[in-house]
């Protein structure tokens, strides 16, 4: 999607997106994928608004680097937890730093190898998705550019049959062999159902949907 589209989405709080409480793949797979006592590793969120997730995974020790277009996402995020962060203004990021938890407002393509040097995990939730399908491969392209070898990622997925021109968009479990194995050992860690009365098929007027996890290891 074009940056403005995001902009706008943030200036006029059409943030549905948000879901202002952990996710709950993160809270129950995050274990599988972070080393046991290696809580200190890096984690970075790529297009993070301001999920919950970044404070939970602050909360276990983990050193985090958001990237986010919208400076509005990143200064909600501090500030509806009642935190204070440093601000550094610059380019191609204006930094919001607090303790060791990082946003970088900013453009995820603009990030380069040397940023992300300390990361060892990954959380995608709602970014890959977020792209139309003429930017995932770039998206992949990049974060396989920018993580160091062995990173894991947590990836969810989102799937649905019908043809949706706005994110979030649907990206199958073929679609994320097709992007990822190349690069990366993939292992399909859970599928859930959405049913027809879920809210989220709801609000689209979907028949269902399934959302996927995967453990991504980069080789
Ligand atoms: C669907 S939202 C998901 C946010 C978050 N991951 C969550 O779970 O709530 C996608 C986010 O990506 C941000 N975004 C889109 N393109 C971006 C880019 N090129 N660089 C950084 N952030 C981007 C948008 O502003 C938006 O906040």
């Amino acid at each position: 999607m074009e940056h403005e589209f995001w902009h706008e989405r943030w200036s006029k709080k059409e943030t549905g997106f948000h879901e202002g409480s952990v996710n709950k793949f993160l809270h129950d797979h995050w274990p599988e994928l972070a080393d046991a006592g290696a809580s200190a590793q890096g984690v970075f969120v790529p297009l993070c608004g301001k999920a919950h997730d970044m404070w939970w995974l602050h909360d276990r020790g983990h050193s985090v680097i958001g990237v986010e277009l919208s400076e509005i996402a990143c200064k909600d995020f501090f500030e509806e937890a009642g935190e204070k962060a440093m601000v550094h203004p610059g380019e191609p990021f204006t930094t919001f730093k607090h303790d060791n938890l990082e946003l970088w407002a900013g453009d995820f393509f603009q990030l380069a190898p040397g940023d992300l040097k300390h990361i060892r995990l990954v959380y995608d939730r709602a970014a890959l998705i977020a792209l139309p399908p003429s930017m995932r491969k770039h998206y992949v392209e990049h974060l396989t550019a920018i993580i160091p070898e062995g990173t894991r990622i947590l990836l969810i997925t989102l799937d649905y049959n019908t043809k949706i021109t706005a994110p979030p968009f649907n990206v199958s479990d073929d679609e994320v062999q097709e992007l990822y194995a190349a690069d990366y050992d993939i292992e399909h860690i859970t599928t859930n159902t959405l049913a027809s009365d879920h809210p989220f098929t709801k609000r689209k007027g979907l028949i269902g949907a399934t959302e996927s996890v995967f453990r991504l290891t980069k080789r």
